[in-house]
């Protein structure tokens, strides 16, 4: 059974089935992080993360040109991924609602360092400078070199699959 994109924007039926093929495709989540001057930081969810290169070290997502973040993560110099851990759902939510005070009652933020939020209890983070910006249709691809990195030796991620979270059972430890 094939499906034929013409111009999905036209059909929303036609749309619908491209995001649930797409959704097949089971990827971990994470937040993109940005201090900003006199506002709460910015905060996106993503799952489009994924990596690019190992030299120089790159990683990549999308962000949806809607989203009201887009202008000024557009313009920051630096930003960081936090990869969630499958404890981390309601920080998926949290992330995830536009036109909230993300912020609002996040325990043990941060802030130990002005120019870099990182998210407590993420199974890994990147520190990126913004590398590059792409075209992506009705998305904007970000391309981030990493500077700093940490990663947890042992728990297991959040993944997000058809359009719903999963845990992962059984899964192994990450290699050394
Ligand atoms: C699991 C999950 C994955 C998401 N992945 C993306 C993504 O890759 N890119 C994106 O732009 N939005 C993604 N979203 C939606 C954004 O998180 C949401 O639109 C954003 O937080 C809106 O924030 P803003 O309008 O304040 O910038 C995802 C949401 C969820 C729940």
């Amino acid at each position: 059974m094939g499906e034929d994109i013409v111009k999905s924007s036209d059909n929303p039926d036609a749309q619908r089935q491209f995001r649930t093929a797409l959704s097949m495709f089971a990827t971990g989540v994470a937040v993109i992080t940005a201090p900003r001057k006199n506002r709460p930081p910015i905060g996106i969810t993503v799952a489009s993360f994924n990596s690019v290169s190992l030299d120089p070290p790159l990683i990549l997502f999308s962000v949806d040109r809607r989203n009201l973040s887009l202008p000024d993560l557009s313009a920051v110099g630096t930003y960081a991924v936090n990869v969630l851990d499958e404890a981390q759902q309601d920080v998926s939510n949290r992330f995830a609602k536009a036109n909230t005070d993300k912020w609002a009652d996040m325990p043990g933020v941060p802030n130990e360092r002005a120019d870099v939020v990182l998210l407590p209890n993420s199974l890994a983070t990147f520190e990126c400078e913004s590398y590059a910006q792409y075209d992506g249709g009705d998305h904007v691809i970000f391309v981030g070199r990493v500077n700093k990195y940490q990663s947890r030796s042992e728990g297991r991620p959040l993944v997000f699959f058809g359009g719903r979270y999963h845990t992962l059972n059984g899964a192994h430890q990450p290699s050394a």
